[in-house]
């Protein structure tokens, strides 16, 4: 039995097909590299020793992914198949409607036709919109999305949720990632940063490479320990295993299930900036900026559910997760030389 990766090429899905390989899965990658690089397939064989199968397929095409499909023994997908950046989504919603759907009910109605019942679907905690509360339990209400980026994750999980009530043996998991950052361990897998990244992270380490003079900081005004920004980080390579924990479920349960991914504690955007120049020896100039629209003060993750039913929670630091950044930051943009 193999398992589909749909959008398996992107920063998340690569992570995760180094994970489901090392844990013995048969892995099929399905991506039109729309926001990826294909020699990603190249380097998951360099870190695992093993084959991963990608088929170049857009995967909103029935009739791409039914070719796909009918090769394989298929018992499981997984769902990175989107566009995930928040302040394009505000500039395109109809490209984020048009694509992160099409994908959605593309994907459900060629599993339909070949029987496959069980999805891990890569959801984000930008669905519980503003928190009223935190920490953000899997109960706490959703759809208050504040851009079209988070409410396609927030239709993803409906639609799924309604599929699975229609065939009860249907197995659905959602998962709401906090802020994944950081990268493999060999530095030569991690996230694209096409154009001027909107994240974080990515904006620190190419500050670090030069290739930003500062760093802006937006708004140091918030009611949080020092007026920045509050988020919970999570290392990429946490985030991967835990879905080789939710694919492990998906055999055990029916109906569709959510859980957080993260790792429980917030960190401001100076703690992070401070964490590092520590870790790297590297100072990051920075500028504070006016507020960015659409940004809330913070936001951590409850993370109880995950750990009581999928027995999984995150394990790698907040160092973990600056060191593998500026890592990868090195590989990519060639300067490796210096990686420590
Ligand atoms: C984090 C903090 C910024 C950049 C988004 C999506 C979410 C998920 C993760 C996909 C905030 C501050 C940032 C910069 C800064 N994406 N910041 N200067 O907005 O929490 O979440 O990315 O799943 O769905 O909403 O992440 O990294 O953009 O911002 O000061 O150059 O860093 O204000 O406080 P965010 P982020």
């Amino acid at each position: 039995m193999a398992i589909l990766l749909a959008g398996g090429a992107g920063f998340i899905g690569s992570h995760a097909a180094v994970e489901f390989l090392n844990a013995g899965y048969d892995v099929i990658i399905a991506d039109n590299f729309s926001n990826s690089d294909s020699g990603v397939i190249d380097r998951i064989k360099t870190i695992t020793g093993i084959d991963a199968i990608c088929h170049a397929v857009n995967v909103a095409s029935y009739s791409e992914l039914d070719k796909v499909f009918s090769q394989y023994e298929i018992s499981d997908v997984v769902h990175f198949a989107g566009y995930k950046a928040v302040g394009e989504s505000v500039q395109k919603p109809l490209l984020y409607y048009r694509n992160n759907l099409d994908t959605t009910l593309t994907l459900l109605e060629v599993m339909s036709k070949y029987g496959v019942k069980r999805i891990v679907f890569s959801s984000s905690a930008t669905v519980y919109g503003t928190p009223i509360k935190i920490p953000l339990t899997e109960n706490d209400p959703v759809g208050s999305c504040t851009n079209p980026y988070g409410k396609t994750k927030y239709f993803i999980e409906q639609i799924l949720t309604d599929a699975a009530d229609a065939d009860p043996n249907m197995s659905v998991v959602l998962l709401r990632y906090f802020n994944p950052i950081g990268a493999h361990e060999s530095g030569i897998i991690g996230e694209l940063a096409n154009n001027i990244p909107n994240n974080l992270m990515p904006y620190i380490t190419q500050t670090a490479a030069g290739i930003h003079e500062k760093l802006n900081i937006y708004g140091n005004d918030y009611p949080t320990s020092d007026g920045t920004g509050v988020r919970d980080y999570i290392h990429v390579m946490d985030l991967a295993k835990g879905h080789v924990a939710a694919v492990k479920y998906l055999d055990v349960h029916t109906g569709t299930e959510v859980f957080n991914l993260g790792t429980g504690t917030g960190y401001s955007v100076l703690e992070i900036v401070d964490a590092f120049e520590k870790v790297t020896g590297i100072h990051i100039p920075y500028k504070i900026m006016p507020r960015r629209p659409g940004d809330i003060a913070e936001c951590y993750a409850c993370i109880e559910k995950a750990e009581r039913v999928l027995g999984w929670k995150s394990e790698k630091s907040i160092d973990d997760m600056c060191r593998d950044a500026w890592r990868w930051q090195q590989h990519y943009d060639g300067t490796e030389k210096h990686a420590r």
